[in-house]
C-alpha cells in the first residue's frame, strides 16, 4: 500500500486539469473546465473539472471523483497505479510499503505527544506538591476534583523547561512539540522553552476524545506577553474553526436535552458542567464558523447562545446566530445581566439561576426586534425602513423553509411590509452578483458598477423613453435587477410602473433623476428601433448571465462538495440558457434584417 500521507501529498500537488486534459479536450469555463463527456457520447459538453475542489463531475454519465478515480474509471488503472501515475507527473516519489498498523495514521506522533502532555499536566495538578495553588484556584472557582477530572484539567508549572525536560525523558520528538506549540523558541533563550507556564490547562479534545490542543488560563494577573488565556496554535491536528470545546462530553447531553448551549469560554463550559448543566460547548477564542454549525447539527437543531451581554457580546451573538441559521439550526439568545457570564451566574446562583435565564431564551429574530423596539425604531416609516434593513440579514440567513415562513410572517407583522414585498427584497439582495460574500454586505449595497456595459443600458433606456410602447416588451425579457447602473435600474422600475412617466417621482434617487432628465432632453430617436432594442436587451441579458456565472464560480469555490454539484448544475443550465439566447438573437437579427427565418439550429 501507499501511505496516506503520500497519497494526500500527490492529491494536493496534482494538476487535475493537466492530467485529465491528456484524455479529454478541456476548455476554460470561468474558474472551471468543461469538455465533452469521456464516458458517454454527447454534443453539448457537460463534463466539468473543478480545480479549486480537485474533482471532476460528468453530468451525462453521473460519474464524479478526484484525479485518481478519473484514471481508474477512464483508464482502468488500479488505485496504486493511479497514484503512481499522478505522482510521476507532479514530482512526488510514490513507493509502496508493507501494511503496518502503526504507520496507518501519519499524525500518530502528534496525538501521542498531545496525550502525553495532557497526562503530564494532569499529574502536576492533582498529584504534585507544587500544584496546590492551582488546586486552590479551581476550588475557589467552584470546580471540584470530579468536574476537573471529567474535563481532564491540568496545571502547567511556573517553570521554563519543566515540561520540555519531562517530554525529552519520555523520548518525544522536539520538532513535534514545537509544531504543536507546546514548546517555543526565542532569540533570548538558548533552548526551547515551555509555552504553557503557571496556567490551568484545558485539553481541547476531538469528539472522539483525542487530545488535539490546549487552552491555558493564567493564574495570577495577566499582562504584557502573558495573556489571560493562551491557546495552542493551529497544527497538523488542530484547526480552531473546526472544533468546539467540550463537545465530546456534551454531545450526549445535547442529544438528550434537544438543545446545545453555546458559551464563550472554557470556564463557562466547565462551570456549567460543575453545577450539572452538561450540554454547553464553546468556540475556541474565534467567532462561530460554518464548521461549528455543521458539527452541532449532527446532534441537535436548537442552539441557545449565552454570550456576554455587552454590546460586543450581543453583536457576536447575532453573527453566530446568522451562521447557525444558515445551516438550518434554530438560534435563540439568552440575556444575562450586565457584567455576568455563565460561569459567574453558575457560581453565584447554581444550576437554578442558570436555568431561570435559559427559560427566558428568546429567538434571535424576536431578540433583534425587541432591541429595535427599545430604540424606538418602529415609530416612523423612515426608521421602520431602517429597522427592516437590520432584520434582513437574519431573514436572508435562514435556510429552513418553515423557519423562513415564520420569520417572514413575524417581520411582515412588525413592520407592516407585505410578505411578497419582503420576499422580493430578499431575492434582490440574493440575486447572485460577483463581489464579497453577501452574508455580511448591507442590503442595499451593490458592487461598484463596471462601466464597460453601461452604454448599452443608456441605449435601451433612451429607446424606452422615446418609444414607450416598447417598455412592456423589455420588461418581458429583463428585470430591473439585470441592469448594473443603479440610476438606470431605478428609471426602468419607474417606467414599468408608469409607462407614461414624464418626471421622476419625488423620492427617486438623484442619480436616476439626472439620468432621466438627460434622456428626456436627448434629441436622438434611436433607429432602427427593433435592432437596437434586440441588441441592447441581448447584451444586457448576456452580461447579467455572465454576472450570475461569475457569482456561481465564486460560490462554487466556497462551497462544500455536496453544494458544488448543485451549483455546477445551475452553471450548466445557465451556460445552456446563454447559448440558446445567442441563437434566438441570430434568428431575430435575421428577421430584423428582412431575411427569411432559417429553420433548424442556429449554433452560436
Ligand atoms: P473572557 O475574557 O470572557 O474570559 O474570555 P472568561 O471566560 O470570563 O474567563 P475567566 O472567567 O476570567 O477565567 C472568553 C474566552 O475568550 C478567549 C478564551 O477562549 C476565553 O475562554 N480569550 C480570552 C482568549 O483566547 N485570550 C484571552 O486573553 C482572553
Ligand atoms: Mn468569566
Amino acid at each position: 500500500m501507499i501511505p496516506d500521507r503520500v497519497v494526500e501529498e500527490v492529491r494536493a500537488r496534482a494538476d487535475i486539469v493537466g492530467v485529465i486534459g491528456e484524455f479529454v479536450q478541456l476548455k476554460k469555463a470561468g474558474k472551471d473546465f468543461r469538455g465533452l463527456s469521456p464516458f458517454k457520447k454527447e454534443k453539448t459538453p457537460s463534463f466539468y473539472v473543478v480545480p479549486a475542489k480537485a474533482f471532476f463531475h460528468d453530468f451525462s454519465s453521473g460519474e464524479s471523483g478526484d484525479v485518481f478515480s478519473f484514471l481508474m474509471k477512464h483508464q482502468g488503472m488500479s488505485f496504486v497505479d493511479a497514484v503512481k501515475y499522478v505522482g510521476a507527473r507532479c514530482g512526488v516519489e510514490v513507493r509502496e510499503v508493507r501494511r503496518d498498523k502503526r504507520g496507518d495514521d501519519p499524525w500518530r506522533p502528534y496525538h501521542e505527544a498531545s496525550a502525553y502532555a495532557a497526562a503530564y499536566f494532569r499529574e502536576r495538578l492533582w498529584e504534585w506538591e507544587g500544584g496546590k495553588g492551582a488546586r486552590d484556584y479551581l476550588e475557589g472557582r467552584g470546580i471540584d476534583r470530579e468536574a476537573g477530572e471529567r474535563f481532564g484539567l491540568g496545571y502547567a508549572p511556573d517553570e521554563w523547561e519543566a515540561f520540555r525536560e519531562a517530554a525529552a525523558v519520555h523520548g518525544l520528538d522536539e520538532g513535534i512539540l514545537l509544531e504543536l506549540g507546546l514548546v517555543k523558541k526565542s532569540e533570548n533563550r538558548e533552548r526551547p522553552y515551555d509555552a504553557f507556564r503557571n496556567r490551568i490547562v484545558f485539553p481541547i479534545e476531538s469528539v472522539t476524545g483525542r487530545v488535539l490542543a490546549f487552552g491555558g488560563r493564567l493564574l495570577g494577573p495577566s499582562g504584557k506577553g502573558a495573556p489571560k488565556y493562551l491557546n495552542s496554535p493551529e497544527s497538523p491536528i488542530f484547526h480552531k474553526g473546526e472544533e468546539l470545546y467540550g463537545l465530546g462530553w456534551a454531545r450526549n447531553h445535547i442529544r438528550r436535552r434537544g438543545a446545545a448551549l453555546l458559551v464563550e469560554g472554557f470556564m463557562d463550559a466547565v462551570s456549567l458542567a460543575a453545577v450539572g448543566i452538561r450540554n454547553a460547548v464553546a468556540p475556541l477564542g474565534t467567532s462561530v464558523t460554518e464548521k461549528h454549525a455543521k458539527l452541532l447539527r449532527q446532534y441537535t437543531t436548537q442552539v441557545r447562545i449565552l454570550f456576554d451581554s455587552d454590546p460586543a457580546g450581543l453583536r457576536a451573538s447575532f453573527r453566530a446566530a446568522d451562521i447557525l441559521l444558515a445551516q438550518g439550526l434554530q438560534a435563540s439568545v439568552v440575556t444575562l445581566p450586565a457584567g455576568e457570564d455563565p460561569d459567574s451566574v453558575a457560581r453565584s446562583g447554581g444550576a437554578e439561576a442558570v436555568q431561570a435565564f435559559l427559560a427566558q431564551a428568546v429567538d434571535v429574530l424576536d431578540r433583534k426586534i425587541a432591541i429595535l423596539e427599545e430604540r424606538d425604531y418602529f415609530s416612523s416609516i423612515d426608521s421602520t425602513r431602517k429597522a427592516l434593513d437590520r432584520l434582513l440579514p437574519t431573514l436572508r440567513a435562514v435556510t429552513d423553509p418553515r423557519q423562513r415562513d415564520i420569520y417572514l410572517a413575524t417581520v411582515a407583522e412588525r413592520t407592516g411590509v407585505r410578505i411578497d414585498t419582503l420576499e422580493h427584497e430578499l431575492r434582490e439582495a440574493r440575486a447572485p452578483r460577483p463581489g464579497p460574500p453577501r452574508r455580511s454586505a448591507p442590503v442595499r449595497q451593490r458592487p461598484a458598477p463596471r462601466f464597460h456595459g453601461l452604454g448599452v443600458e443608456r441605449q435601451l433606456l433612451l429607446l424606452l423613453v422615446k418609444h414607450r410602447d416598447w417598455i412592456d416588451k423589455a420588461a418581458e425579457r429583463i428585470g430591473p435587477a439585470d441592469l448594473e447602473d443603479a440610476g438606470y435600474r431605478a428609471i426602468f422600475e419607474e417606467l414599468i410602473n408608469d409607462p407614461e412617466l414624464t418626471a421622476p417621482p419625488e423620492e427617486t434617487m438623484p442619480e436616476a433623476v439626472r439620468h432621466f432628465e438627460d434622456l428626456m432632453s436627448d434629441r436622438e430617436v434611436p433607429e432602427p428601433a427593433e435592432s437596437i432594442f434586440e441588441d441592447a436587451v441581448r447584451q444586457i441579458e448576456n452580461t447579467a448571465l455572465d454576472r450570475r456565472l461569475e457569482a456561481l464560480d465564486a460560490e462554487i469555490a466556497r462551497s462544500d462538495e455536496a453544494d458544488t454539484l448543485r451549483l455546477l448544475r445551475q452553471k450548466q443550465d445557465l451556460i445552456k440558457e446563454k447559448q440558446s439566447r445567442g441563437s434566438d438573437w441570430r434568428r431575430s437579427a435575421h428577421r430584423a434584417a428582412g431575411n427569411p427565418q432559417r429553420q433548424g439550429e442556429g449554433a452560436p
